[in-house]
């Protein structure tokens, strides 16, 4: 097999990483993907930070064993924390992470009112310090760590009475005076994006780092010379730390929404 030919490796704490496979698979059909969820340590975002750099360097190591070509960390907790050292660790590897997508909801209406949904470890750590430093003089942007909604997407429940519960209690304090952008800055969030919206009860724009990482994923494969030339379409194999059949099953379903 060629270099060229090799998968694509995708890791996240769990099955949230899909929201962004399955915009890898949209712009990149031909590709082929291995997605790595780590649903037995799942949630990352409620963990210490020394727990969270030690999973994610062990996952992704057994992963660059299995012949990949590159990594999409599809986790805006393990970018969060692990980036820096794993680009540090793999040079010769294209090493794509997602984080919350702040600048386009900032710029998406003047003076807006973003509410910035993340886990625990996102919002607290430097990384996001650093994009509030940016973007909070052109908008009133409020971050709000999500602790336990990772978790309700986990178990697959991303519409219902226990998730509209959970996302009303905590949104409630939020959506008066009118929001206007909403950051799913948790790869587990675009799938419980129907329910969030229908707790708001009003009109309002959401964005998450899906398409964004997508497209620098296929940037810095063709920057690498890495793209796959093949025309046939691409094999998707999903793998999970939980040794549970209906994780799989989950994983295709979330992928199909
Ligand atoms: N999907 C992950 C993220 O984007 C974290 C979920 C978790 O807490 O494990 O941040």
């Amino acid at each position: 097999m060629t270099q060229e030919e090799k998968a694509i490796a995708v890791f996240d704490s769990g099955v949230g990483g899909i929201s962004v496979l399955r915009e890898l698979v949209k712009l990149m059909p031909n590709e082929n993907f291995i997605y790595y969820g780590d649903s037995a340590h799942a949630p990352y975002g409620t963990k210490s930070i020394e727990e969270v750099y030690q999973l994610s360097i062990h996952n992704i190591e057994k992963l660059a064993q299995q012949g990949i070509k590159a990594v999409v960390i599809a986790c805006n907790t393990v970018t969060s924390v692990a980036i820096d050292d794993l680009r540090d660790k793999y040079r010769k590897m294209p090493i794509i992470g997602v984080e919350p997508a702040l600048k386009p909801a900032v710029l998406h209406k003047k003076d807006g009112r973003v509410l910035v949904m993340a886990t625990p470890i996102t919002i607290h750590e430097h990384k996001f310090s650093k994009l509030m430093d940016t973007y909070q003089r052109m908008a009133e942007v409020i971050p709000l760590p999500c602790g336990g909604l990772a978790d309700l997407v986990e178990a697959g429940k991303v519409e219902g009475e226990e998730v509209e519960d959970y996302l009303g209690n905590l949104l409630a304090p939020y959506v008066s005076p009118k929001l206007d952008a909403i950051v799913l800055g948790c790869t587990h969030y675009p799938f419980a994006k129907e329910a969030i919206a229908k707790v708001v009860g009003y009109d309002v724009e959401f964005f998450d780092g899906g398409v964004g990482t997508a497209k620098e994923t296929e940037r810095r494969l063709k920057e690498s010379g890495l793209l796959n030339p093949s025309k046939e379409k691409g094999k998707v194999t999903m793998l999970n730390s939980l040794n549970d059949e209906r994780m799989i099953e989950l994983s295709y379903y979330l992928l199909e929404k």
